[in-house]
């Protein structure tokens, strides 16, 4: 959707066989520090602990309104960092806050309507006045770039280290730069791995992991806070756990409202109601529309999540329509928020376990309380967020 500053580069706006190849690599890296490995999901773990000490404190048990805007992104901005470059910031950091802002100015400009013309006409981007939101879009993209050529320039330096000791890589960055090296030694073709594209593949895991994860997690808090009845009978449910001091992936099973709530959230708040822009790939007719190779569309596949012939009553918050009679949860094909085919999200499993682990772990410490007149109005950006809240927090007895 957004041109890259020196051509087309990352993985979500490339296709064909840049595509395939830089996509395969992305899955098959994340897949090897993958959610399933106890390491990650300890240090998800970490970022979520972190995260409950600061709004504990914040909070200062219900007393202080907090806004958990800024300390979520602080928390999936880690859990994605790590797994990107190794960096971490602690809460509250300017650094931190800088990139969320900047990426959530991102998602805001690219849902402009000028930026259609921006795409389909380029000479508007040079058009003065015109072109404003394109120039503050490349501001936006060099900013993000400083940062991540930042985090690439650490690596190069420390790389002949690590290679040396043949220490094992635990970034995404040094499995690029092993990668290139792997090829190179055995003289395969290095394909279209070079500094340029592992920029734009950073940003775009980046900007992916971070704000759709984010968005899912704002609308979380407040629906369960609107719905008091349903937040009870979820922390009812992890109150069955016993005494465990954390909520970890292997509890899920026996979590079963919990995840239902989790994908009702998914289902409601309908991140993404358009999809990305894509290229028809191949000429063809659909319920008699024709769909011509090289047309730009983009698929709507989430309208089926507000389907109301296959969710009754698609508009009321009701996480038991996930939960079949024997309470066990129950799997409906038109539930794709993480969308279909080859195009896919590439990180959901790590968003599962991310919504997973935080929201399970917050609601096991907190209740939460918003006032009667937070609004839920949907706020149009590339994902659709609630407007800015600010809620209670008390400590749940344990
Ligand atoms: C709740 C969280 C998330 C939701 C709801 C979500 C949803 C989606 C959807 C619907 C698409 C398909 C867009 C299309 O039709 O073209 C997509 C693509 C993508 N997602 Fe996610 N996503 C989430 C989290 C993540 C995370 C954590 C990552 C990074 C690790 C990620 C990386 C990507 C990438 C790179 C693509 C583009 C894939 C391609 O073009 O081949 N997403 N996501």
């Amino acid at each position: 959707m957004l041109e890259n500053s020196k051509g087309a580069n990352g993985v979500v706006q490339i296709d064909g066989d840049k595509w395939r190849e830089q996509r395969r690599f992305a899955l098959h890296t994340l897949r090897d520090f993958g959610v399933g490995r106890p390491l990650m999901e300890q240090k998800i773990m970490l970022e979520v602990e972190a995260l409950v000490d600061f709004l504990g404190k914040e909070s200062r048990n219900g007393q202080e309104k907090v806004e958990l805007n800024a300390p979520i992104a602080n928390c999936v901005g880690n859990i994605i960092n790590n797994m990107l470059f190794s960096c971490r910031f602690k809460q509250g950091d300017l650094k931190m806050t800088k990139l969320h802002h900047l990426l959530d100015r991102q998602s805001q400009i690219v849902m402009k309507s000028i930026m259609g013309a921006y795409i389909t006409c380029p000479w508007t981007t040079k058009i003065p006045v015109l072109n404003s939101k394109w120039l503050e879009l490349m501001d936006i993209k060099r900013q993000l770039c400083a940062f991540l050529a930042e985090q690439i320039a650490e690596h190069r330096e420390k790389w002949d280290i690590i290679r040396e000791e043949q220490a094992e890589v635990e970034d995404l960055t040094y499995a690029y730069m092993k990668e290139v090296e792997r090829r190179m030694r055995s003289g395969e073709d290095v394909g279209f791995f070079d500094d340029l594209q592992l920029q734009m593949l950073l940003l775009d895991l980046f900007f992916a992991g971070m704000e759709t994860t984010v968005t899912t997690l704002k609308w979380a808090f407040l629906l369960v806070a609107k719905n008091p009845s349903i937040q009870k009978r979820v922390q009812e449910e992890l109150d069955q756990l016993g005494e465990i001091s954390q909520i970890s992936l292997a509890e899920k099973t026996r979590l079963p409202l919990t995840q239902a709530t989790i994908n009702e959230i998914q289902r409601i708040a309908n991140i993404l109601p358009f999809n990305l822009l894509r290229t028809v790939g191949i000429s063809t007719k659909i319920d008699g529309f024709s769909f011509e190779k090289g047309d730009l569309i983009i698929p709507q596949v989430s309208i089926l999540m507000n389907d109301p012939e296959i969710f009754d009553e698609p508009h009321i918050f009701n996480p038991d329509r996930f939960l079949d009679e024997n309470y066990n949860v129950k799997k409906i094909e038109e539930f794709l928020p993480f969308s279909i085919g080859r195009r896919q999200c590439l990180g959901e499993s790590l968003a599962k376990a991310e919504l997973f682990l935080v929201f399970a772990n917050l609601l096991k410490n907190f209740e939460i309380r918003v006032e009667d007149t937070v609004s839920m109005e949907r706020v149009l950006g590339l994902t659709v967020s609630p407007p800015v809240y600010k809620c209670e927090l008390r400590r749940r007895i344990l």
